[in-house]
């Protein structure tokens, strides 16, 4: 049963059309099972108001350099952390210093980077380094290098090149597929931050054979929540293809990291802003940013949109809108198939969480407001806003309520 005040959802209106990247398969080759081909580049557009290419394949590492020689640069300043210098990036820095002014800039790694103090460590380095308006910044990381480099690339000389190249299931999926770059503040993630759009994306699935499987799961949830939001088909697929233990041979981290990119664009090609239906893509957020931060660091961003996925799930179970079926399905996904089976956080209490939610909130005002599932594959919307202003006193109770079964 709907209570009373939530009207049911409008259909979707014409402007958003929602339909499955496997219907399409019938119609356009690109949404056809793209098989593996070492060496093969597949040019995508990541859809946004300053679009930028997207290149994916595997190995395709050594093209890279023609393809930034296609540019006019000065110097390139190389941006990695040590150990993926080691993996990865000393072939192509050796490959791009032969010919061209290169210099290497190691970054602390992960979330660390993300700071005022590293901003202005690595701008004044820069400067002094005589970083010129015909430079481009090279970004070799998962999202936290993308994220810093790509802020520094927005402020020098009020913006300057850079180029992605992302090491990450949540880089090449996620975080490249928006010009949001951002660092954090003592108070919240991504507090301070701009919109620069790099000159292009260079995304191998060769480099997420290293990643950490906490790095892997995290970058797999988010696909799982396109399929929730907007494609259960593609939700059907993730079912059958991931595993607890995060382990795929390198033709499926292939498939899975294009298809969860495809999923994604899908969305943001219709609403290039993220603001009016690209915000589906916050399902879990609002109730993630609030355990990531106050997690303090021991709780990944993927995890922590994994439990907020499910205390999503429950809120739309308590308003009347999903089944219980649908919020055991986000169990299932979450836990047994992907993996995320850690209790939830100690110490992180229902008021605390309260707290942050809507202390995070102050960017839109205090009201807490969620997006939240119509139905498995398409999102609530009533009088077509797609964020749902919910009563404090009944999240409380939703969130009281997991927290004592978690
Ligand atoms: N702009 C956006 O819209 C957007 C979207 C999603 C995420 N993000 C940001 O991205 C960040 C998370 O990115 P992430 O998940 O890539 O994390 P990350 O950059 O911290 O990388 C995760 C870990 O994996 C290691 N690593 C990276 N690539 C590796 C590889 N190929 N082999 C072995 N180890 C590897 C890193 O050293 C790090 O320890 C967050 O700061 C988040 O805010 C931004
Ligand atoms: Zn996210």
């Amino acid at each position: 049963m709907r209570l009373p005040w939530l009207s049911k959802s409008p259909y979707l209106t014409n402007k958003y059309m929602q339909s499955s990247i496997f219907d399409k398969s019938e119609q356009f080759d690109i949404y056809r099972n793209v098989l593996l081909e070492q060496g093969k580049i597949i040019q995508l557009s990541t859809e946004l108001d300053k679009p930028s290419p997207f290149y994916f394949g595997y190995n395709i590492q050594d093209k890279l350099l023609s393809k930034l020689e296609e540019y006019n640069f000065d110097k390139i300043f190389f941006f990695t952390e040590p150990h993926l210098f080691e993996l990865y990036g000393k072939e192509l820095y050796e490959q791009i210093t032969k010919k061209n002014s290169c210099t290497l800039e190691f970054l602390p790694c992960g979330e660390k980077c993300k700071s005022f103090s590293i901003l202005e460590e690595v701008c004044e380095n820069l400067i002094a380094k005589e970083v010129s308006k015909k430079s481009i910044l090279l970004a070799f990381g998962g999202g936290t290098v993308g994220n810093i480099v790509g802020l520094v690339a927005g402020m020098i000389y009020r913006g300057i090149r850079f180029i992605e190249v992302p090491t990450t299931m949540t880089g090449q999926t996620d975080s490249t597929l928006s010009n949001k770059q951002a660092i954090n503040s003592k108070t919240g993630k991504n507090h301070f931050g701009i919109y620069h759009a790099p000159i292009f994306i260079w995304a191998d699935t060769q480099y997420l054979k290293t990643e950490p499987d906490f790095s892997k799961r995290s970058g797999i949830i988010e696909g799982i929540k396109n399929g929730f939001i907007s494609d259960a088909k593609f939700l059907n697929y993730l079912e059958e293809i991931i595993n607890p233990d995060v382990k795929f041979t390198e033709e499926e981290l292939y498939q899975l990291s294009f298809k969860i990119i495809i999923s994604k664009l899908e969305i943001i090609k219709q609403d290039p802003s993220e603001k009016f239906y690209g915000i589906i893509l916050e399902y879990g957020h609002t109730f993630g940013h609030g355990i990531e931060w106050l997690a303090k660091g021991k709780v990944s961003h993927g995890e922590a949109v994994s439990f907020g996925m499910k205390i999503a799930a429950e809120l739309g179970k308590e308003l009347g809108l999903i089944s219980q079926e649908d919020v055991k399905r986000h169990y299932h996904l979450i836990e047994n198939k992907l993996g995320f089976n850690n209790p939830f956080p100690t110490g992180i209490t229902t008021e605390k969480l309260m707290d942050a939610m809507i202390a995070d909130n102050k960017k839109t005002g205090r009201e807490l407001r969620f997006v939240l599932l119509d139905k498995v594959g398409q999102c609530y919307n009533p009088e077509g806003d797609f964020l749902v202003t919910v009563d404090q006193e009944l999240v409380k109770k939703v969130v009281e309520s997991f927290i004592s079964k978690s």
